[in-house]
């Protein structure tokens, strides 16, 4: 286990079996569809990249977005700016958007907003986490991996500050690694 994590909240084989599941259900939900999966940077790369070799969709697609709102730390600070547009018309799309973990929803809301505003036909959440208990806005996913308790959590796509995406668990940094700044 890396040194500035101080607890595996979830394994690697944890997030296989679940992604399995969730990737099975959904190519059941969009079997007769053709939907577009958005991914959003760069959180959610290890997660979409599990997900979709469990996806039996013939005509799905992937496309990636990139919003900040966390600026690189601990809070957010309820600003959402668009890094990188979608590379793909979704005017008429089924969408799956796919997401690391939804927290206080306001990047969610803002998301689902602009796939509407586009034309989307329809809007889905997948996303790996879910942090319930610090949510804002009344919001959830449709599809989710892991309800998980009110710790900041890296790994699998998660950083602090950029680091720890390469992980391959999620975990509970240790409060000194944040402290310390
Ligand atoms: P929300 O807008 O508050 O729901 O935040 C969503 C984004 O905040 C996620 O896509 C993550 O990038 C980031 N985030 C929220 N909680 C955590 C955490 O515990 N660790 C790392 N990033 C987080």
């Amino acid at each position: 286990m890396h040194k500035d994590i101080a607890k595996i909240l979830i394994s690697e084989e944890e997030i296989a079996k679940r992604s399995k599941e969730l990737g099975e259900q959904i190519s059941k939900d969009y079997a007769d569809k053709a939907p577009v999966f958005v991914a959003l940077l760069k959180g959610s790369i290890p997660f979409i990249a599990e997900l979709i070799k469990y996806c039996t969709i013939d005509d799905m697609e992937i496309d990636f977005m990139a919003v900040s709102s966390y600026e690189g730390g601990v809070e957010s600070n309820h600003n959402v700016k668009i890094i990188k547009d979608l590379d793909r018309d979704i005017f008429g799309a089924d969408v799956l958007v796919v997401e690391d973990i939804v927290d206080t929803g306001l990047t969610l809301k803002k998301v689902l907003k602009l796939m509407h505003d586009k034309g989307a036909k329809s809007v889905k959440v997948v996303s790996l986490l879910n942090k319930k208990e610090r949510r804002e806005i009344d919001i959830e996913a449709d599809y989710v991996g892991f309800e998980i308790p009110n710790e900041f959590v890296v790994g699998f796509g998660l950083d602090y500050q950029e680091r720890y995406r390469q992980l391959p668990y999620v975990g509970i940094l240790k409060n000194e690694v944040y402290s310390k700044e």
